[in-house]
C-alpha cells in the first residue's frame, strides 16, 4: 500500500516538474517576447459597447436591399457572412447580378466591380485611419475625415463617428456596386428600373454627388414607419429634424463592428500572456514574420498593416478602375495622381486571412502560399501567373501583357525584401503563423443574419427565393 503512494507520488513530482522546465520553444518564446516588446505589439480590443437599438438599425441596413437604387443587392450580397465577409471571389459581382455569392454571376450589360471585397474584421480597432484598396477614405492628423474618388473631394455629412462610417456612404453611390445605371440618350439605353419595374430614382444623380445620393436614400428609408422607429429607438436623444444620412452610416458601421470583432485568434492569446497559444511551427513563422522574412515593414502594429499603400507588382486581373479608358488598374495613383503611387495598394490586415480567399486587390490568387511566393519573386510568380483557373467571367475581361507586367516591376516598392531563398519549411512556418492568425469564433457568422428586414425586401440572394418574392408582389406593385 504504502510503497503504491509513494510511486504514485513520485509520478506526480516528476510530471509536474517536467511542465515548469523550458520547453523545446522556451527560445523561441524569449526572442518573440522581445520582439513583441520592441514593436508595441498588444491583444485587439473588444469592440466599444453600443446599444443595442443602434446595433439592430445598423443590421438591418446592412442586409436590406432597400440601399440599392435597384433594391436587388444590399451589403451582405458582397460582405456575406457565410463567407467570411467576402464573397469568395476574385472580383465582385453588383447589382444586376444573379445569384449568392461565391456563384455569382454578372446580368446582362453590367460591369465587374474593378476590385476584391475585402472582409470587415475587427473595424473598430482604435488603429484605423484609412478604408478601401487606395485608402480614399481617412481620417487626417487633425482628426477630420478625408474621402476621394478619381474626380477629386467629396462632401461629406457632418456627425460621422468614424472612418467605417464615411466608408458606409460610398457603395450605395457606386453605379456597379449598388446604385444602377441612368438611360443613356446617346446610346438608347433605357437606365435601371427597380425589381418592381419602378425607376430607379437614385441612379439620375451625379457620380460625385453623395449628399443627393444620400438624400434620395433616406427619404426611402424614412418611408418605411418600421425604420422610424429603429432610428428613433437607437437615437433616442436626437430629433427627427436633427437626423440624416449620417446617422445610418454610423448604425451600419456600428454594426459590422459589433459583429465581426474577434479578439481570440492564437496569435492575440499569445500577445495576452498564454505560451501554448501557438504552435512551435507558429512561433518560428513568427519569428520569420518580424525578422528575415521581412513581412512585418508593411504588415506592421496591432492590424498587421501600415496602412500605406506599396506596390508589389499584384497580377492585374479584371477590368480595372477605368475600363471605359484602359484595363488596368493604377490603385492609388488614381487618387493622389502621383507617379510613386502608380499600381500601390493599401497593405492588407491580416486576421482571420485563412478564411478569406482569393486574396490580393483583385482576387488574384487563390492560396496563401501563391500570395507569400509571389512576395518572394513578384517577377516569376507575374512570368509564370495562370489566367486558366480565374472564373470565365473574369478571365474574359483580363488583359495581361509584358510590358504592363514590367512597368510594374519597374516600380516596385523598394520595401519589398522578401528573400526569394525562403526554404519550403520556412514557408510553411509562416503558414503556421498566418493560420494562427485566425479567431476559430469568426468562421460561423451565420447567426449575424437577420431573418427578415423593415423593406419586406428578401434578405436572401438565392435566385428562387427571389423569384417566390416576386410573385408574391407582383399583384401589389402592379395593380
Ligand atoms: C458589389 C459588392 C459590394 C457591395 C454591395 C458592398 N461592398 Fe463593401 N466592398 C466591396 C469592394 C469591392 C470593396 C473594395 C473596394 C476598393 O477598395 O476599392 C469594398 C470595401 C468595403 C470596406 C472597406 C474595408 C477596408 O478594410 O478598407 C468596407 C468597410 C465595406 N466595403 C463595407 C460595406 C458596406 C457597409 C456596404 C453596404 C452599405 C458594402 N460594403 C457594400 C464590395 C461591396
Ligand atoms: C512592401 C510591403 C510588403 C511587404 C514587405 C509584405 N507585404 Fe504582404 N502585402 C502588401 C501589399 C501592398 C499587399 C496587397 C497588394 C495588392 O493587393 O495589390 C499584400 C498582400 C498580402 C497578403 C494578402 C492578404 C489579403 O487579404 O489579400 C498576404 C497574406 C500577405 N501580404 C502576407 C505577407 C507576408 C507573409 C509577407 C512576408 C513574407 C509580406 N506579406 C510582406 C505589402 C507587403
Amino acid at each position: 500500500m504504502l510503497r503504491n503512494r509513494w510511486w504514485t507520488w513520485l509520478v506526480g513530482i516528476v510530471l509536474t516538474l517536467s511542465a515548469c522546465l523550458p520547453r523545446g520553444d522556451a527560445k523561441l518564446d524569449l526572442q518573440l517576447h522581445e520582439i513583441i516588446r520592441t514593436h508595441g505589439l498588444v491583444p485587439l480590443q473588444p469592440a466599444p459597447q453600443a446599444s443595442k437599438a443602434k446595433i439592430e438599425l445598423g443590421r438591418n441596413l446592412f442586409f436590406d436591399k432597400e440601399l440599392s437604387g435597384n433594391r436587388d443587392i444590399s451589403c451582405a450580397t458582397c460582405h456575406a457572412p457565410i463567407l467570411a465577409t467576402g464573397d469568395g471571389m476574385p472580383l465582385s459581382i453588383g447589382t444586376g447580378g444573379v445569384g449568392a455569392a461565391p456563384h455569382r454571376h454578372l446580368g446582362p450589360q453590367k460591369p465587374l466591380v474593378g476590385r476584391h471585397a475585402p472582409s470587415l474584421f475587427n473595424l473598430g480597432q482604435p488603429e484605423w485611419r484609412t478604408m478601401f484598396w487606395d485608402a480614399r477614405v481617412e481620417q487626417t492628423d487633425d482628426g477630420s475625415f478625408l474621402a476621394r474618388t478619381s474626380q477629386g473631394p467629396v462632401t461629406l455629412p457632418p456627425g460621422l463617428e468614424n472612418v467605417v462610417a464615411v466608408q458606409a456612404l460610398f457603395p450605395p453611390s457606386a453605379r456597379a456596386e449598388m446604385r444602377g445605371f441612368k438611360g443613356d440618350p446617346m446610346r438608347e439605353s433605357p437606365g435601371d428600373v427597380d425589381i418592381f419595374g419602378r425607376e430607379n430614382e437614385i441612379a439620375k444623380f451625379q457620380d460625385n454627388d453623395i449628399p443627393a445620393i444620400w438624400q434620395g436614400l433616406w427619404q426611402r428609408i424614412v418611408a418605411i414607419p418600421e425604420y422610424v422607429s429603429l432610428l428613433q429607438a437607437a437615437y433616442p436623444n436626437t430629433s427627427a429634424e436633427e437626423m440624416g444620412p449620417q446617422h445610418l452610416a454610423n448604425a451600419i458601421a456600428t454594426f459590422q463592428i459589433d459583429a465581426y470583432t474577434f479578439t481570440r485568434s492564437p496569435w492575440d492569446r499569445y500577445l495576452a500572456g498564454d505560451k501554448h497559444a501557438l504552435s512551435l511551427e507558429a512561433k518560428r513563422g513568427a519569428l520569420l514574420f518580424f525578422g528575415r522574412a521581412g513581412c512585418s515593414v508593411c504588415h506592421s502594429g496591432n492590424l498587421l498593416t501600415d496602412q500605406n499603400m506599396h506596390n508589389i507588382a499584384a497580377p492585374q486581373i479584371g477590368p480595372g478602375k477605368q475600363p471605359a479608358i484602359e484595363h488596368r488598374d493604377y490603385g492609388r495613383f488614381l487618387i493622389t495622381r502621383r507617379d510613386e503611387d502608380l499600381f500601390g495598394f493599401r497593405t492588407p490586415p491580416l486576421r482571420n486571412v485563412t478564411l478569406t480567399a482569393p486574396y490580393l486587390h483583385n482576387g488574384a490568387y487563390d492560396t496563401l502560399e501563391e500570395v507569400i511566393r509571389h512576395h518572394m519573386n513578384p517577377d516569376q510568380a507575374l512570368a509564370n501567373y495562370d489566367v486558366m483557373h480565374l472564373p470565365p467571367e473574369v478571365r474574359q475581361r483580363t488583359w495581361i501583357s509584358e510590358s504592363l507586367n514590367r512597368a510594374m516591376l519597374e516600380r516596385l516598392d523598394s520595401m519589398l525584401q522578401v528573400p526569394a531563398d525562403l526554404t519550403d519549411e520556412e514557408i510553411s512556418n509562416l503558414l503556421a503563423f498566418l493560420d494562427a492568425l485566425t479567431d476559430p469564433a469568426a468562421k460561423e457568422l451565420s447567426k449575424t443574419i437577420p431573418a427578415r428586414v423593415p423593406s419586406g425586401l428578401p434578405v436572401s440572394d438565392d435566385p428562387d427565393v427571389i423569384q417566390g418574392f416576386l410573385q408574391e408582389h407582383a399583384f401589389v406593385h402592379h395593380p
